[in-house]
């Protein structure tokens, strides 16, 4: 039963406990502050909110700069934050095979019109911010680093501020949840100001997400995700909605909410098993890339930066048939293997009308030729081993 009746969740999420729902020792925002190294944490109901708040605090004070600079493989959610602030995207691509800006593409990009740059923390991998603020510090550019895929990395000091999510899956969660902080005090005091005005209370809402993380206390674990997760997610393959298999078919309106303390309260708790647990998926990540590198042409994304964090492996196949061929065989298997966004963002239909249709061949070629391995611990060796044969046959 339990063996044809299971899914292993695409991120390696930490699950919650009942306990959890119990009054916590200090608020979330104590906690999150010491274990992140970052002064004064905000909470907010959404990553993609915490971006919201932090461009149009910038835009209240810099009105005449109107453009965000991101990078084209991306969460759809960041390009419309900044369309939700009505402000310009623009795309930057990456550099081959990295989650890393082109910089000399970024150099060109920078004028008077941008207010902020985007690097991108993408799979918990760090990706290079120093050199994006040494590039634009003389330009009164603000460098926010994305880190919603990094929750726990050694991140958020050198950008001007930083965003983590706490969204189902992540690494610790409210079910949807967010974090801003910055080393700034006099941009802190500003940000706190925009997200009092930004984020009003609103029952519906709080009621509507404690249900979900009511339900993700339940069933996060592999025999419940099955029913709630890998049901809906193979049908959606079996119709080649690929986009809604995923999860990238996000809507244009982006709910502004305070979160309630006692969502706050469960993760406060939950925070205390975060350490140990990121440190278990380092240890696991490190070993299973080792298993990886005896496969010949596969690439996994890997830190250059900084310590980051292992929510699942990023791995590059020789070309995007090879990739192909390897969803075809699991894809539809509860393993765990499956792909992060699915296109660049030039490439989603739904997004046209706000990302400029621009070629970006590093980002859609990222896009063509990776695959995720989850690192949830629930995928056991013997599982691990069968998607590597799977990869290797193709591969070789
Ligand atoms: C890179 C990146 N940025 C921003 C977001 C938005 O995060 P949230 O879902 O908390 O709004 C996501 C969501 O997955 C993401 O992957």
């Amino acid at each position: 039963m339990m063996k044809r009746h299971y899914e292993n969740p695409p991120t390696a999420g930490l699950p919650l406990t009942w306990r959890d729902w119990l009054p916590a020792k200090q608020p979330l925002a104590t906690v999150a502050s010491e274990f992140l190294q970052l002064p004064e944490v905000e909470i907010t109901c959404s990553a993609t909110a915490a971006l919201v708040i932090i461009l149009s605090c910038l835009a209240q004070y810099q009105p005449q700069r109107k453009t965000v600079i991101i990078p084209a493989y991306t969460c759809p959610l960041v390009a419309l934050a900044i369309h939700h602030c009505g402000l310009r995207i623009q795309l930057c691509d990456l550099q081959a095979d990295s989650i890393d800006f082109d910089i000399e593409q970024l150099s060109s990009l920078i004028n008077d019109d941008v207010l902020a740059v985007v690097p991108t923390h993408l799979g918990g991998r760090v990706t290079d911010v120093q050199t994006i603020k040494q590039l634009v510090q003389n330009h009164q550019i603000t460098v926010i680093e994305d880190a919603a895929q990094a929750m726990g990395a050694d991140v958020g000091h050198y950008g001007d501020v930083v965003i983590f999510s706490l969204a189902a899956g992540k690494g610790l969660t409210m079910y949807e949840g967010g974090l801003l902080a910055t080393h700034d005090g006099q941009l802190r005091d500003q940000l706190q100001k925009t997200a009092r005005n930004l984020l009003p209370w609103q029952t519906k809402w709080e009621v509507q997400r404690t249900i979900e993380l009511l339900g993700y206390t339940a069933l996060y674990h592999p025999f419940g995700l099955h029913f709630v997760y890998g049901i809906g997610r193979r049908k959606a393959l079996r119709q080649q909605q690929l986009i809604t298999a995923v999860g990238d078919d996000f809507d244009f309106a982006i709910p502004m909410h305070q979160v309630g303390k006692w969502r706050q309260n469960v993760a406060a708790n939950a925070f205390a098993r975060l350490p140990s647990f990121l440190h278990l998926l380092q240890q696991q990540a490190q070993q299973r890339i080792e298993q990886l590198s005896n496969i010949v042409g596969v690439e996994v994304i890997q830190d250059k930066h900084g310590q980051g964090v292992w929510p699942f492996l990023m791995l590059l196949l020789p070309t995007a048939q090879q990739r192909d061929a390897v969803m075809n065989k699991l894809w539809a298997s509860p393993l765990g293997v499956t792909r992060l966004f699915i296109h660049a963002l030039p490439q989603y239909d739904y997004l046209q009308p706000i990302v400029p249709a621009i070629n970006m061949p590093n980002a859609q070629a990222f896009a063509a030729r990776m695959l995720t391995i989850t690192n949830s611990l629930w995928l056991t060796e013997a599982q691990f081993t069968q998607i590597c044969d799977v990869i290797q046959a193709i591969v070789a």
